[in-house]
């Protein structure tokens, strides 16, 4: 594929993205729209058919919106490969990882790439709370291993982190910022930092409304509307944290917590029983809210 690119001029004409989660389905949907030859790699087929009608369902979506051509879209689709192969999908000139939030997980899926990859591979991690060196360090190539941290929904979010470490190569950080330009979106840099910047502010705040929840500050529903009309944001912090997902939250909350050891980043208990609950948002259909009906209603009263 490598050697076939549809568009030679981007930075990094085939791309693997390694879990097609919500992350990994974004991921892949942006670049081959972008133009970028695709694979999608997950070792569940189940979960590799799950993110190609999300895919299919995202750019449908932004067809009818008048935000993407059909003939764009058809490309798009046309150009996204899905395997459960980690070989195929080691064959690219950027690899992108958006599995669980678990480094040890990680470390090993980037020592498996490591064997596969040619030399000139580009290594990314999605990770949202761990640090990219912890990662890089496993591999023989720090040189070329960066964060490119994206968010949630992938397709309608407008920022890219892409996050440099001691070792990064310079002109690899400034071929992935081109990269992320291309993309449509806008990348900002970011130290590799628990974190980096936007979850380092954003998920003390997420807990707060928790926390604020728990002692009973207001309904999920009154907090909601309140941030979103007091203090213009897109979304209350409920609705927000069942858009990123519970579990993602609170792996993305211990790693911080593990790091910092500040009692902001310790995980509220209703968090960490709704996950054990299963409810963990919009994906899984329940979380703070009761996301089978349109609209979604708030389950007040607690897990
Ligand atoms: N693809 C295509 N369309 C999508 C979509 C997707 N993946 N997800 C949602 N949509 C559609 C919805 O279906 C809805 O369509 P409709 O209008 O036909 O009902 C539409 O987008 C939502 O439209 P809205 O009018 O409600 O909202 P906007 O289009 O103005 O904005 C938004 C949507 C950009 C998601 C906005 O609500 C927002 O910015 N929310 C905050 C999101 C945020 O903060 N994300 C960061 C999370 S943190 C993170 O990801 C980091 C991680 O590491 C934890």
């Amino acid at each position: 594929m490598t050697s076939d690119p549809r568009h030679p001029t981007l930075p990094f004409p085939h791309v693997s993205v390694i879990g097609a989660g919500l992350m990994g389905a974004g991921i892949a949907q942006v670049c081959a729209t972008a133009g970028c030859h695709v694979t999608l790699r997950d070792i569940d087929g189940a979960q590799g058919a799950k993110a190609k009608r999300a895919i299919e369902a995202s750019t449908a979506k932004l067809v009818e919106k008048g935000k993407l051509t059909a003939e764009v879209r058809d490309a798009a689709l046309a150009h996204i490969a899905f395997t459960d192969a980690l070989g195929a999908a080691a064959q690219a000139d950027l690899v992108i990882e958006a599995i669980i939030e678990d480094l040890a997980a990680k470390q090993a899926l980037w020592r498996e790439i490591e064997e596969l990859a040619p030399p000139s591979t580009v290594f990314a991690t999605n990770t949202s709370s761990l640090r990219v060196a912890d990662q890089a360090a496993v591999t023989d190539r720090p040189d070329r291993f960066l964060g490119l941290h994206f968010f949630n929904p992938v397709p309608l979010m407008p920022l890219v982190e892409v996050v440099r470490t001691d070792a990064a190569d310079p002109a690899i950080v400034a071929r992935a910022v081109d990269f992320v330009r291309r993309l449509g979106k806008e990348p900002v840099l970011a130290h590799d930092t628990h974190g980096f910047i936007v979850n380092a502010l954003l998920i003390p705040y997420l807990l707060d409304a928790i926390r604020l929840l728990e002692r009973h500050g207001g309904t999920i529903a009154d907090i909601d509307i309140a941030m979103k009309l007091g203090a213009r944001y897109p979304m209350g912090p409920f609705t927000l944290l069942d858009t990123v997902g519970l579990d993602t939250v609170l792996h993305t909350t211990r790693a911080m917590q593990e790091e910092y050891r500040e009692s902001r980043f310790q995980a509220p208990p209703t968090l960490e029983r709704l996950v054990a609950a299963g409810r963990l948002g919009r994906k899984s259909g329940k979380g703070f809210y009761d996301w089978s009906v349109e609209p979604a209603v708030p389950i007040e009263g607690g897990p």
